[in-house]
């Protein structure tokens, strides 16, 4: 049958690339092997249309129609107006990290495979991610513990060295993703501790801090450790975006820590920055483009860490953004992200880490859970609402034990390698990721988005450098659809109509 003029067409598009479903008792998994991988479409548009891409707990994952506008508007249960003339904060990205975890479970499977997961995350025909965040040397997800100068008293760093995990597991996909990216990655370096002679508690792990008096030679030593980490990968042809002093500096605080970590108070962080780390890039090399990204560090310690060290102005002229984690997110809403930006409106905040399943309880690997896409999405949608500039995911790849992780602290991954089966499962999480990632690009805006009534929707918008915008739109509901009308008053008189699915994520992409 010949379509028709209706109102508005659908034209469902026949996905010959979609997900390959394996259905588990826990959710729907997309499976990738050897020879196959879904592919997201590209939205393929031109002006007056629209791509919809749905994903849904039912089983659609980042599924595409194309949407034509009508001019006068239709009818709907929520009315959706977005205003890209009403723009908020500048967008940087989204992304994940490159840890020994990743790079682990990269190196398990054929280059081939291991090539296109690079590609599918940080390609734009894939998730088109910007941003990847690298450990300074060992964290909890790598496979033991090692610092780059574990010789006791080296106070000159004559026995600073990169180690195998750099140049088998970071450096060869940190490269990688770079080719497969449209723009210049923008990396972030973070310490998790320092080396354990360097500390009060003499290990890693375990809470503790640097020895001796602040600006003495632990302190001094630091700092040029971590200058010469950006030396070292600099040799190798990586230069980073931005640095953080510290990953989570309150942990440190905690005795009987689990894993790495290194306690900064934030007077301690802000002398640090101010005294040290800061000059120290400036007047380096490899540093003087580095950015520094204060505290990354839970919600909770986001306005106790910016107040202090941003009241410092000798201080915050060293600084360019806030890092934010969400482990403490279900108890502390994202209206704290905008106090600390209404405070600090010319520093940034960007999600810097962030997993689901990471709690000591929670069932990890979850494979295929659907809940935990759409715990991501709302929280994504809480930070963009309250002037988050991006969103980072934490490991891109883990193993079936949500490992390696030598401190037992897995958690879940968005995409989970089956080594043994020469298989990976992409999980609901990484398609939540790419409602965003794809098409909310670098230096966009996020703009004004209101709708006439109170639903169960979820919404957020965006205008990207080339005028396309944005809206995704996730139904929390688990039993109705929720038909939505889109006025965007950048284009007056055309209007898109589409229903959004119980328990369904939408992106909108108008040309
Ligand atoms: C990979 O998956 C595809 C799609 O299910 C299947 O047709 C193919 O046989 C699989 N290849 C291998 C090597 O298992
Ligand atoms: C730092 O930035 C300047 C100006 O953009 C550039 O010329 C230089 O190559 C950069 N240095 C490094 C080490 O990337
Ligand atoms: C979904 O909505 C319910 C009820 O409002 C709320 O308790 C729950 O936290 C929401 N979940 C997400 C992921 O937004
Ligand atoms: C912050 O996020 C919440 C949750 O999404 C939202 O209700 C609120 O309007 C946002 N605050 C601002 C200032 O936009
Ligand atoms: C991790 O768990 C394994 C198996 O339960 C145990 O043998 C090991 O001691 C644990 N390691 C740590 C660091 O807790
Ligand atoms: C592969 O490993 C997984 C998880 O360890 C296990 O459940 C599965 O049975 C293994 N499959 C094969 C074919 O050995």
């Amino acid at each position: 049958m010949r379509p028709v003029v209706l109102l508005f067409l659908v034209f469902p598009f026949l996905n010959a690339d979609g997900c390959n479903k394996r259905f588990l008792s826990t959710g729907i998994v997309c499976v990738c092997n050897a020879t196959y991988c879904d592919q997201i479409p590209p939205p393929n548009v031109v002006k007056g249309h629209a791509a919809l891409y749905e994903s849904s707990k039912s089983g659609k994952r980042l599924d595409r129609s194309v949407l034509t506008s009508v001019g006068t508007q239709p009818s709907g249960d929520v009315v959706i107006t977005l205003d890209p003339s009403k723009k908020y904060q500048k967008m940087i990205g989204f992304g994940a990290a490159f840890t020994d975890a990743t790079g682990a479970n990269l190196k398990s499977l054929p280059n081939n495979m291991a090539n296109r997961l690079i590609q599918q995350n940080f390609s734009p025909e894939g998730l088109g991610y910007t941003l990847g965040r690298v450990p300074i040397a060992s964290c909890d997800f790598s496979t033991r513990v090692y610092s780059y100068d574990d010789v006791d008293g080296d106070f000159y760093l004559n026995n600073f060295a990169l180690v195998r995990e750099d140049f088998q597991w970071k450096i060869p996909y940190i490269k990688m993703a770079q080719q497969f990216s449209n723009y210049k990655l923008k990396l972030i370096a973070s310490p998790w501790a320092a080396p354990g002679w360097m500390k009060t508690n003499g290990q890693m792990q375990d809470g503790g801090q640097l020895l001796g008096d602040f600006g003495g030679p632990y302190w001094q030593t630091w700092t040029h450790y971590l200058i010469r980490f950006l030396e070292e990968y600099g040799k190798n042809d990586i230069s980073f975006w931005a640095m953080t002093p510290q990953n989570e500096p309150a942990n440190g605080n905690i005795k009987g820590y689990p894993f790495q970590t290194m306690f900064l108070s934030p007077e301690m962080e802000r002398d640090f920055v101010k005294s040290l780390l800061g000059p120290a890039l400036r007047s380096s090399i490899y540093g003087k483009n580095v950015s520094i990204i204060i505290v990354d560090d839970n919600r909770n310690q986001i306005p106790t860490y910016a107040n202090v060290i941003l009241a410092d102005i000798d201080a915050a002229v060293y600084v360019a953004g806030i890092g934010a984690h969400w482990y403490s997110d279900d108890y502390f809403g994202p209206e704290l992200l905008t106090q600390v930006h209404n405070s600090f409106p010319d520093k940034f905040i960007l999600g810097t880490e962030s997993c689901p399943g990471w709690q000591s309880w929670a069932v990890k690997p979850l494979l295929g859970s659907w809940d935990r896409a759409e715990q991501i999405t709302a929280d994504i949608i809480g930070d963009m609402n309250n002037w988050s500039t991006g969103f980072m995911d934490w490991n891109m790849a883990l193993d079936p034990a949500a490992g390696p992780n030598w401190a037992n602290n897995s958690a879940d991954g968005p995409i989970i390698v089956f080594a043994n089966q020469t298989e990976y499962y992409k999980q609901p999480v990484w398609y939540a990721m790419g409602h965003f990632s794809k098409f909310a690009l670098p230096n966009g805006y996020k703009i004004d988005v209101q709708a006439s009534v109170k639903s169960s929707l979820q919404l957020t918008g965006f205008v990207n450098p080339d005028g396309s915008r944005v809206l995704v739109a996730f139904n929390n509901a688990t039993d109705t659809a929720k038909t939505v009308v889109v006025k965007d008053t950048s284009n007056p008189n055309s209007y898109f109509q589409y229903s959004v699915g119980a328990n369904t994520i939408t992106t909108l992409y108008i040309q």
